[in-house]
């Protein structure tokens, strides 16, 4: 999940490099076993054709993030598309009472921050701030598709105007000076000063690595079929080698200086993944870096999601009596013997009977069996219960990590720079991203710190502040920190000092909300691709979105992993495969 770090990333996009630079694009270089290719290990989990024409096979999503709600968009696309009978009855199942998953958003400065204000209300014309994933990128098809097709406006993710600098606990190792185009020929000449060509040769892979990723969109690359593994997945992208060791390795041997790993990079991967180069592999710090043209959608990202699964025509459960609990497989002679009662027809449908998973949820409310369970939430933090099924023991354990999210309301213009050592009266960066790899004895308290907009005077107004009465014009600021534990902490005896009051000033801290997320998978190097990575499809009937998190975990990677599995049902029901992806699927066929 690219949650931010945009600007990070246009500090290497280097508009000054001219395109000699680049390599070239890597076309067209895949090969990998697909669903035609993997006969062996993987034949019994594709079950026979669907051979009932007289019913349409019922598919629960479980999860209604962007893999879920994508792959009931997906089956919606193929169920209506002419010359062809690839019908399928969609039912999404998510805990939580929205659509979106980890991409949802916030309204802090609301007594209730969660909660959707009321259309019409003062607080209803103040678009909320992201909670969760923060941004997609011009790279990223499918979402930049879904937003131009359901007709939402984006907003270029910048946050508040001011300088940036990546501090290590001790000192800001590299500060950017704000203010226009001067400062932009400056900022870029003091990074080669400090990085030498490192930042030219980062630049370089980043746009490489784009490159070669966009082609999982062509049409040679889909009509091949859906791939059943990540390992097959990860060397058809080419991204294998970069997975295989940790970021710290994987630009040393690239012949990036360690100076440009451990303060930029890792600053880029900290934000992004909680994670510092060192124990992340390659392909998290390159997606941290490839963050040129990020947007985000105005109003909030979810809204691509729900979308999705609004024009899919699934049904939808949310909420906690559609949490999910067990998933228990009928083995297809089961069902066999209990539907059918003629010899004749038990010979007829010996061969073609499928599976079949009882989906029971923890209210006992809206189960139902299904022919199909696509599992579009991290498994091992779903609670799942499977019953006579393996797939738990193909799925490898996969840690997430747990971030802190806190929003500041406050009417401190930038944080105060007796917090970083410095001078009162020194500018200071209202952006500010921590690095954890330098020789520093002491490490910073969090990962990021983002001003990220100033409220209107209607709403600050609440604080005591601008608006309040007419010789008042505080104007107060959210801002947005990332940590890897709270800050809201008492930290001295009496109990009435916290972290926060050190960095803002004491008086200063108006309100504060913190949520706590699983935000992103740990991305240990993949040292063996056949075990690190959890199977696409670890049984019969049963297909798992979140596979792909293990090697890249944003947004965008949900939905690829969800057309890909939309892909592979539809070949083991129906023998059918794509021709090419929804992104590049062109817009007059398209059903909606
Ligand atoms: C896959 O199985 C089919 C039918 O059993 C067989 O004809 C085909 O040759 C197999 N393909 C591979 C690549 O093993
Ligand atoms: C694809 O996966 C199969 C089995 O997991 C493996 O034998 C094959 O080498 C893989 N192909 C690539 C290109 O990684
Ligand atoms: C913020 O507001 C508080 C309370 O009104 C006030 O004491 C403090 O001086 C203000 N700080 C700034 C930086 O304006
Ligand atoms: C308006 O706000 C200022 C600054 O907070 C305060 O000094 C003043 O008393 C307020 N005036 C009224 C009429 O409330």
């Amino acid at each position: 999940m690219l949650l931010a770090a945009a600007s990070l990333a246009w500090l290497i996009a280097l508009e000054t490099v001219s395109a000699q630079l680049l390599f070239p694009a890597n076309t067209h270089q895949y090969t990998f076993s697909s669903t035609g290719g993997l006969n062996c290990s993987q034949a019994s989990s594709a079950g026979p054709r669907w051979s009932d024409p007289g019913r349409t096979p019922r598919v629960a999503i479980i999860g209604a993030g962007a893999g879920g709600s994508s792959a009931a968009f997906f089956l919606k696309h193929f169920d209506s598309l002419a010359g062809h009978d690839l019908h399928t009855d969609v039912t999404v199942y998510d805990a939580a009472d929205y659509v979106g998953g980890r991409s949802t958003v916030i309204w802090p400065w609301n007594d209730d921050p969660l909660a959707v204000p009321h259309s019409g209300s003062v607080d209803a014309l103040e678009p909320p701030v992201e909670l969760g994933a923060s941004i997609y990128v011009a790279a990223n098809k499918n979402l930049q598709k879904a937003r131009r097709v359901f007709g939402l406006e984006d907003d270029a993710y910048d946050g508040e105007d001011g300088g940036m600098a990546i501090w290590d606990g001790e000192t800001f190792v590299f500060q950017e000076s704000s203010g226009g185009a001067t400062w932009d020929w400056w900022n870029k000449a003091k990074l080669l000063w400090r990085y030498g060509r490192s930042a030219f040769t980062v630049r370089s892979l980043v746009q490489k690595t784009v490159a070669s990723f966009v082609n999982l969109y062509h049409p040679e690359f889909v009509s091949q079929g859906a791939f059943t593994s990540i390992a097959n997945f990860s060397a058809a992208t080419n991204l294998q080698d970069a997975a295989s060791v940790s970021a710290s390795d994987y630009f040393s041997t690239q012949g990036i200086s360690d100076l440009f790993t451990n303060e930029l990079t890792s600053a880029a991967t900290q934000v992004n993944y909680g994670t510092p180069v060192s124990r992340l592999h390659g392909v998290g710090a390159l997606v941290s870096l490839a963050a040129t043209g990020a947007v985000a959608v105005r109003g909030g990202n979810r809204q691509i999601f729900e979308n999705f699964v609004g024009k899919s025509g699934a049904r939808l459960r949310l909420g906690e009596n559609a949490r999910v609990e067990e998933l228990l497989k009928l083995d297809a002679g089961v069902r066999r013997r209990r539907q059918h009662r003629t010899s004749e027809e038990e010979q007829a449908t010996e061969r073609t009977t499928r599976a079949q998973w009882v989906v029971k949820t923890a209210s006992g409310i809206g189960g139902g069996t299904y022919d199909a369970i696509i599992l579009a939430a991290p498994y091992h933090h779903t609670g799942i219960h499977f019953v006579n099924s393996l797939a738990p023991a193909l799925i490898p354990k996969q840690p997430y990590v747990k971030l802190y999210v806190t929003f500041i309301i406050t009417n401190a213009t930038t944080p105060q720079a007796s917090y970083f050592g410095l001078k009162e009266g020194t500018p200071m960066p209202n952006e500010i991203f921590g690095t954890f790899t330098t020789p520093s004895t002491r490490k910073p308290t969090f990962n990021s710190l983002n001003y990220l907009k100033p409220l209107p005077s209607a709403i600050g107004a609440r604080f005591g502040g601008g608006g309040s009465n007419e010789t008042d014009t505080t104007t107060f600021h959210v801002v947005k920190m990332f940590s890897d534990r709270s800050l809201l902490v008492q930290q001295d005896d009496d109990g009435t000092s916290t972290l926060l009051d050190d960095l803002f000033g004491r008086y200063n801290v108006v309100k504060t909300v913190e949520k706590t997320w699983f935000a992103y998978p740990r991305l240990a190097p993949v040292r063996n691709p056949e075990r690190d990575y959890a199977p696409v499809r670890p049984d019969q009937g049963l297909y798992y979105v979140n596979a792909m998190e293990r090697l890249v975990s944003t947004m965008e990677t949900e939905t690829i992993s969800a057309f890909n599995i939309v892909s592979l049902l539809l070949n083991d029901l129906y023998g059918y495969t794509p021709p090419s992806s929804w992104a590049e699927w062109p817009e007059e066929e398209e059903q909606s």
